[in-house]
């Protein structure tokens, strides 16, 4: 499907009546990423993420910690469980959250190779094994997805205005996100950012993995994944919708927007997609953009890790 005309339903849709219904059962559940839902590359996601928490000399054993963005299935909160958080408070601006899918990922949670679940740089494995079996158990007594969650520690807020969480000042230990930060609009970003700090205690840890990558270019092989950059912001505004919603902000603005608010960057570490700038030559770029280096533009994964001091 063309770019545009994807972009053109997913406005029509976010703006209609039953249209999230819509996108959610045909879009994903008949044609779309949930058909087969398999929880591996959200695992590969939490874990490269954890393993730089690590880098830096921070964890998350017993910890109390809040996730920004829950999304369909907390998958990376279960995970982090297994590896010894000792709660998460997981809000979302969206209730978007299906049982269903909350069921089966605590069943492949259960049943992976643990192997598949260790970081590379920690782990206690013992707990982990323990952890699964238990879960398992519990899944095979037919226990509902409420208490699985709870049984995991995993508290699910939504809808919840994230930049006003009504979260007792200094009250958590780690706040962290997947995938989410590059859906927010810059306004909400800081007062977002402003709100992770007022619920950190001090000391408190950050960490964050970003996509600023267009995420058009995923059901449209024919795009490269810097193709959004070659649009003035009036003009990329047309295409914005709520469902996927891109700010298209670079590494070096969420640094920016992190110190801004008090936070010390421990870790950014920005790996770029090698073929974007081939794929789609410097001279299609919008002015705003034409200045930046090419690390900043074929930006993939942005891991951000930072300190509230
Ligand atoms: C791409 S999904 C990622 C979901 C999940 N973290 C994951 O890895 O599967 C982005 C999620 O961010 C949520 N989101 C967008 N803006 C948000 C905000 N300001 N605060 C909290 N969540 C937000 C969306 O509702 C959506 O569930």
């Amino acid at each position: 499907m063309r770019w545009t005309t994807k972009a053109h339903i997913q406005r029509i849709l976010s703006s209609t009546p039953g249209g999230k219904w819509l996108y959610y059962h045909v879009g994903q559940r008949i044609f779309g990423g949930l058909r087969n839902f398999q929880i591996e590359e959200k695992l590969r996601e939490g874990r490269t993420l954890l393993e730089r928490l690590y880098t830096v000399g921070e964890h998350i054993q017993d910890r109390n910690t809040v996730e920004i963005g829950s999304g369909w299935v907390p998958v990376v909160p279960m995970f982090y469980w297994l590896h010894g958080q000792r709660s998460c408070i997981t809000l979302d601006v969206s209730r978007l959250l299906k049982p269903a899918l909350v069921l089966d990922a605590a069943k492949q949670l259960s049943t992976l190779s643990p192997s598949l679940l260790a970081l590379s740089n920690t782990s206690n494995q013992t707990s982990l094994v323990e952890k699964q079996a238990e879960l398992r158990s519990r899944i095979d007594n037919e226990q509902s997805v409420n208490t699985l969650l709870k049984y995991c520690q995993i508290d699910y807020r939504a809808p919840v205005n994230t930049s006003r969480t009504e979260l007792p000042s200094e009250s958590v230990e780690a706040v962290y996100s997947n995938t989410v930060l590059e859906h927010v609009p810059l306004p909400t970003l800081e007062t977002l950012i402003a709100e992770m700090h007022r619920i950190l205690r001090p000391g408190g840890i950050t960490f964050h993995l970003i996509n600023p990558a267009d995420h058009f270019s995923y059901s449209d092989s024919s795009i490269s994944t810097i193709n959004f950059l070659r649009f003035s912001e009036r003009d990329f505004a047309k295409y914005n919708s709520d469902f996927i919603f891109q700010n298209r902000l670079r590494p070096f603005q969420y640094r920016k927007l992190f110190e801004k608010q008090g936070f010390t960057v421990q870790l950014m570490e920005v790996i770029g997609n090698p073929t974007a700038l081939q794929r789609f030559p410097r001279h299609n770029l919008h002015h705003d953009f034409a200045g930046l280096d090419d690390s900043e533009l074929s930006a993939h994964d942005v891991y951000l890790v930072a300190k509230r001091v």
